[in-house]
């Protein structure tokens, strides 16, 4: 059997993602038309022999108690829970501590992906190959663009063998284009290769320290044991890790880290449907231009143009002659006549008055040219309101983040309201 379990971190580690994570956890936040670790659970689901998929992070005990509900009876052969760290132990530190819960059953292999990130998931082939090369470990890799690699743990592979020779987490100079996309497969033994990983850490962090009560906190951080860094780049040493590299074409993947991700992260996932699971679309009606998902209780005025790559959420109201593209509305936003969305997220129960534009420039790359620079200052290329934003009739609104409950009555530009 198999088992799955997803990163989900915790309440501190979605502070970039504001204003979007202070009204809902990150990992929740709806990617079209689904939260955004719905698509994890829902390809890991998709194995055959998956038998049990975990969340695993330091947000509070029940906040995962609806989604968790809603796979169920989605997958109902699957078993879902939710452990919790008592707190942040890093990427493999609760897998660690966590280790007899995961190993009940006796999986044969252990699926661990990051919540914070978009793709296909190419799991099955994933698996194949691991299985084929009787592998301890496998990462998931995609070649990026050289310029972007630093920004990556970078792995360098041996295009005969695919072993991971290198592991660098964000190397200081170009050392590979094969970047990790956040998802591990991994066999049982991999917990003694952990233990060894942590044993070694905390024997190094001693020596450094010299603990005091004043330094507790501070080797509490120290102590967090990073999956990539202390755990897996140990096994290239032994030529245990393996690297599945991404099919260009055929795959993607991104990483969701600032709320202006989501709007390529939506884009991706819409225009995979559209080829391999249109049935997670809306119907193209003759004012939506595919990909476009409509939740099934919004009303979209007959006139309102929309598309492509656009997810609406449960009961928003869309008026007449509206325009939306590269764009999500969250749940019960209110568009009125003739306003412009145009690359911008709308939080929950926004307002946007007539013949508003709401707009953001296009990011040119899905990976990490989501800022363009303006006098020195980083300014976001998509504008991103959060919940209960109200916009006055026939303002502009372009590339700027705005807190939540903001009334604006006037336009503004590159900016970021608090
Ligand atoms: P950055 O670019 O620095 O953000 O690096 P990264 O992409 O490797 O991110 P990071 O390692 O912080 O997080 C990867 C995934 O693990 C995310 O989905 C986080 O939510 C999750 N995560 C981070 N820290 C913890 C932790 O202490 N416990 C758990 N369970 N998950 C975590």
């Amino acid at each position: 059997p198999l088992k799955g379990v997803i990163l989900v971190g915790g309440p501190s580690t979605g502070t970039r993602f504001r204003p979007l994570s202070m009204d809902l956890p990150k990992p929740l936040f709806p990617i079209a038309g689904r939260p955004m670790i719905h698509h994890h659970a829902a390809a890991l689901a998709a194995l055959a022999g998956m038998r049990e998929i975990l969340l695993m992070g330091f947000y509070e005990e029940r906040i995962f108690d609806r989604f968790l509900d809603d796979l169920r009876n989605e997958f109902p052969q699957i078993a879902f829970r939710y452990l919790r760290e008592y707190r942040a132990l890093g990427t493999g530190g609760g897998l660690q501590h966590f280790s007899s819960e995961l190993l009940r059953g006796n999986p044969a292999h252990l699926f661990v992906m990051n919540a914070d990130i978009a793709s296909s998931f190419p799991l099955r082939e994933m698996l194949v190959d691991h299985q084929a090369r009787s592998a301890l470990a496998t990462v998931l890799g995609i070649e990026t663009d050289r310029s972007e690699a630093r920004q990556f743990g970078c792995l360098v592979v041996d295009p005969e063998t695919a072993a991971v020779k290198h592991f660098v987490e964000k190397p200081e100079t170009f050392i590979s284009n094969v970047i990790s996309c956040g998802v591990y497969l991994f066999n049982p033994p991999i917990f003694d290769v952990m233990s060894e990983a942590i044993a070694a850490r905390r024997a190094t962090l001693q020596d450094e320290l010299a603990l005091d009560a004043e330094d507790v906190q501070a080797s509490q951080q120290d102590e967090r044991v990073n999956l990539e860094v202390d755990v897996l780049s140990r096994l290239t040493a032994t030529g245990q890790l393996f690297a599945h590299v991404c099919v260009p074409q055929i795959d993607f993947w991104m990483q969701i880290k600032t709320p202006t991700s989501t709007i390529p992260a939506n884009r991706q996932y819409l225009q995979y449907f559209r080829e391999h699971a249109p049935r997670k679309l809306s119907r193209t009606e003759a004012e939506l231009i595919s990909p476009v998902y409509v939740h099934p209780s919004a009303t979209v005025h007959p006139t309102a143009r929309i598309g492509p790559n656009v997810s609406i959420g449960p009961r928003c109201t869309i008026g007449k002659g509206v325009r939306v593209r590269d764009a999500i509305l969250l749940d019960q936003v209110d568009v009125k006549n003739d306003a412009a969305v145009l690359s911008a997220v709308v939080g929950w129960e926004g307002k946007i008055g007539a013949w508003c534009r709401v707009e953001g420039a296009p990011a040119e790359s899905n990976q990490a040219n989501e800022h363009a620079t303006h006098k020195g200052m980083k300014i976001p290329t998509a504008t991103i309101l959060g919940k209960n934003v109200t916009l006055a009739n026939e303002i502009a609104v372009r590339n700027c983040i705005v807190m939540p409950h903001k009334e604006i009555k006037t336009s503004c530009h590159n900016e970021i309201l608090m």
